[in-house]
């Protein structure tokens, strides 16, 4: 099947069945960003949302999480599994390449497997930049290149460590911290510290 940066090649309930497979990679990233009750959360590229549950979960109503994909079909998947007691996700269409709009400054930036999608990976990192709070944290995942390839995108349209950590180091993000995932990925830690 060849691989369309949009998704189109599969459609959403296939994305959903896939952000299950690997959903235990949700618990790590909480932990590594520190996410709790009260915090504010810039989810990037929530896709129909499976994460994005999880994060409210843990937030809170004390909490807030904008919701930001480029996709409204995506968004109304989100929003339809979405109860009362998740009234604080506020859901955003926009595309993550564009100024973002109506987002305050917030305390954690998830960014979990699309800068394999994004046309151009440092206007998405210029951007959030722009969208968190001094010495708040950026969580970036991605299917590494240097995988086996069993799962996820082909090997080819994936993105490498090395070339995110150039691009965020243009940025003022500092690496706090690095490592390896199951279900072939990597993460990224960042800091913006100035
Ligand atoms: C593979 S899904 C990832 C969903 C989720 N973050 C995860 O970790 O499973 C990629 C999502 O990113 C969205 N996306 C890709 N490029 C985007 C952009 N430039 N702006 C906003 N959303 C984007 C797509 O619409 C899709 O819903």
């Amino acid at each position: 099947m060849e691989f369309h940066k949009d998704l189109s090649h599969v459609g959403w309930e296939e994305v959903k069945r896939r952000q299950l497979q690997r959903e235990s990679l949700v618990y790590e990233w909480i932990k590594l960003v520190g996410m709790k009750p009260g915090k504010s959360v810039l989810d990037i590229g929530t896709g129909p949302g499976v994460f994005t549950l999880k994060y409210a979960q843990v937030v809170g109503n004390e909490g807030i999480i904008y919701a930001l994909d480029q996709s409204k079909e995506a968004l109304d998947l989100l929003v339809d599994a979405t109860d009362t007691k998740h009234s604080n996700i506020h859901t955003v269409c926009a595309d993550a390449e564009m100024p973002l709009p109506s987002v305050e400054g917030v305390d954690i930036v998830m960014i979990t497997d699309i800068l394999h999608h994004a046309h151009s990976p440092v206007r998405v990192i210029r951007n959030i930049y722009q969208h968190i709070k001094l010495h708040g944290s950026v969580l970036i995942s991605e299917f590494d290149p240097s995988s086996e390839g069993h799962i996820g995108p082909p090997l080819q349209n994936r993105i490498s460590k090395e070339e995110i950590k150039k691009l965020v180091q243009m940025e003022a993000f500092q690496i706090v911290k690095e490592g390896k995932q199951e279900h072939e990925h990597y993460y990224l830690l960042l800091k913006k510290d100035a």
